[in-house]
């Protein structure tokens, strides 16, 4: 393993699952390069200058759609929205069909959020330019696990990975760690995943990208959020959220999903007295999941003094974690979303430069075919 990318191949970014630890790594040491582009004055580089990057969002969104937003900008792109309010799906159209018509426009990326697991594949499939999943359904949500394992990368070193620090001192690791996460290899460590996993596509992406770059995942819940079926993806499950909190070096704390198990009613914090009727069919009541799985104050606390908590956000506050903890001195979430910018300008800037030259290909086949036609071989 070497810190020279590996070359990317991929015109999408549909999942983590897809790809192999090295090309991780290229998006890695590319958002690294990226991150720099952010502490300067001027934010913007002319990478994709001429481009045209497409927002598809058919489920709401407000960090990875302003985050995608930005990250064009700063790479010299423009950039166009698609929601599904105000658009022709409300009439009928397919995603496909939609797809196709913004690509006709000269979109050189597409952005997919949708709520059905697949729906990226689908657009991915149907048309020539590069496509990046912005969340899936249940299925993946590749970005927010990239940056997820930046930020890992970023508290354990104490530093912005090949930057400058952060905080003096606040770096836990030995030379030799430092050596291998540098390199993005994770050997060693380990990271809880809490909460609702089976309805979510972070944890699906978290779990590829961290065990293929050598991290333990422990997912923890109650067994109807996390089934001991999920061991297929390479991970642990367990149960008692309290075994496990002095064991790992970050918490990544899941919102409990509420739209996706059936139940329409909005979640209130668990100390909101007093407590309507709402909930989930996957737990007694939200007080019990709280007393069980909720990241309190208390809990943080048997936490090793170099542990960070996570989350990929929107939070339930009150519910998976405190205010306390959520805005405390282990939380890096903020940096999650600051990292997400340098994450999917890498995304972009790879998937676009591979449409671009599978575009030429294409191009040079078409006129050596015409001149053979015309002129005969
Ligand atoms: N983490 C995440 O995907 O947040 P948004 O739904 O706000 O994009």
């Amino acid at each position: 393993m070497t810190d020279t990318p590996t070359p990317w191949i991929h015109r999408c970014l549909l999942g983590l699952q897809e790809l192999s630890a090295e090309d991780i790594r290229t998006v890695l040491y590319t958002a690294r390069s990226f991150a720099e582009v952010s502490g300067r004055s001027v934010k913007k580089v002319p990478a994709l200058r001429g481009k045209v990057v497409a927002n598809l969002f058919f489920e709401d969104s407000t960090r990875t759609r302003l985050s995608f937003t930005l990250a064009a900008q700063r790479l010299s792109a423009d950039v166009i929205d698609l929601t599904e309010t105000g658009s022709s799906v409300n009439k009928g159209e397919t995603i496909d069909d939609t797809a196709l018509n913004v690509e006709a426009m000269g979109v050189d990326a597409l952005i997919v959020r949708h709520r059905a697991s697949g729906a990226a594949s689908l657009v991915a499939r149907v048309v020539d330019c590069a496509v990046i999943n912005a969340g899936d359904g249940r299925h993946e949500h590749p970005t927010q696990g990239l940056l997820d394992i930046y930020t890992l990368v970023e508290a354990r070193l104490g530093q912005a990975p090949g930057g400058p620090a952060l905080q003096a001192g606040s770096s836990p690791v030995s030379p030799a760690e430092r050596e291998r996460l540098e390199r993005f290899d994770l050997t060693g460590l380990k990271v809880a995943i809490v909460g609702d996993i089976v309805s979510s596509r972070v944890a699906r992406s978290n779990i590829a990208g961290l065990t293929k770059l050598g991290a333990e995942v422990i997912c923890v819940g109650p067994t109807t959020l996390v089934p001991r079926s999920l061991e297929s993806l390479g991970c642990r499950v367990e149960q008692d959220f309290e075994s496990v909190l002095s064991q790992v070096d970050a918490v990544n704390m899941l919102r409990i999903q509420f739209e996706r198990h059936g139940t329409a009613a909005k979640p209130a914090a668990a100390n909101a007295q007093p407590e309507p009727a709402r909930g989930s069919p996957a737990f007694p009541s939200i007080r019990e999941y709280v007393q069980s799985y909720a990241l309190t104050p208390e809990r943080a606390t048997r936490l090793r003094d170099d542990a960070i908590v996570m989350h990929p956000g929107p939070m339930n506050r009150g519910i998976e974690i405190a205010d306390e903890v959520a805005d405390g001195p282990r939380s890096v979430i903020l940096r999650q979303v600051t990292n997400g910018l340098a994450v999917r300008m890498a995304a972009l800037y790879l998937c676009v430069g591979v449409s671009e030259r599978q575009e030429a290909t294409r191009l040079a086949a078409s006129v050596r075919q015409l001149s053979n036609t015309t002129f005969g071989s």
